[in-house]
């Protein structure tokens, strides 16, 4: 984990509530500190006592790309942040994907739910640039909820995707869309994530959670969930757990 300076650098509206947010750390402060697609980081906003932990969706050297969707005051602040606004970042935090082709093997399905889709976006971006092969599939509301479709196709990787009402896609869900003996790289809502979790195609995964945390590097056990190996807390041991040690 390191503490860092960015500096809101601009916005790019995404959908009806979602924005894209690029943040740069000029020339004195790098991403060095994230070290795998999966992470996340935790922004300290002006009077609010506790950070709001963010996806890392990509990066480069200098710059951080963050998909927020509005959920209260605090992604409200975060999204309407005045450009060129110091943020105090922690960065490096959680366990990130392991996409390693020994562990994902000859299958690997990335499934995204909603702003689930973030960190699939740069876990796509560099098993791609490994040559990898993979599938993507997403599901959302509707169109009008759909973010990052456009990203997602430039990969040029074979990609479906679900909309409850059928206005983009397939019409129903994302777990309409995984394949027979599929290994899952899957981010979400709790409720998709266990419906992934079930699907009896899946061979295996990681899963990555979005629970409600409050410290966000370990010190409070507030973000816990059950695993085989007894409460493993979100932040830490997390966001993303193999599918063998999920109890739901
Ligand atoms: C590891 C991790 C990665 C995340 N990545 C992203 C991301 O890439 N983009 C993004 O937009 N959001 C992401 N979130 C969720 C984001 O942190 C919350 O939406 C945000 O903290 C809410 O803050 P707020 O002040 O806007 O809303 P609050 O006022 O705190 O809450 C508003 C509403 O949202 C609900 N809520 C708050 N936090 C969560 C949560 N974690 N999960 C579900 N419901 C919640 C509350 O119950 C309430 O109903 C992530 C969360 C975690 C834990
Ligand atoms: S939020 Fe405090 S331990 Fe995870």
């Amino acid at each position: 984990m390191k503490k860092c300076w960015f500096t809101w650098e601009r916005r790019r509206r995404l959908s009806r509530d979602t924005w894209e947010l690029v943040l740069t750390g000029g020339t004195s402060q790098d991403t060095a500190a994230i070290t795998a697609p999966g992470e996340f980081v935790n922004i300290a906003l002006p009077g609010r006592y506790l950070r709001r932990p963010i996806s890392v969706c990509d990066w480069t050297k200098y710059h951080l790309i963050l998909l927020v969707k509005e959920a209260g005051e605090g992604t409200r602040e975060l999204i309407d942040t005045v450009p060129g606004t110091r943020l105090d970042v922690l960065a490096g935090l959680g366990s990130g994907f392991d996409f390693s082709p020994e562990t994902v093997g000859t299958n690997p399905v990335l499934a995204g739910g909603g702003i689930g889709a973030a960190p699939l976006y740069g876990l796509a971006k560099r098993m791609k640039e490994a040559g990898q092969a993979f599938r993507i599939a997403l599901g959302f509301r509707s169109e009008e909820d759909a973010i990052y479709v456009e990203e997602f196709s430039a990969l040029n990787c074979p990609m479906e995707i679900a909309t409850e009402d059928g206005s983009l896609g397939a019409k129903g869900f994302v777990t309409d869309l995984i394949p027979e003996n599929a290994y899952v790289l899957a981010c979400g809502p709790t409720p998709m994530l266990k419906a992934v979790h079930s699907l009896p195609q899946v061979t295996g995964g990681q899963f990555s959670f979005e629970a409600r945390m409050a410290c966000g590097f370990g010190a409070c056990v507030g973000c816990s969930i059950q695993t085989a190996g007894g409460p493993r807390r979100v932040c830490k041991e997390g966001p993303v757990f193999r599918k063998e040690e999920i109890i739901w």
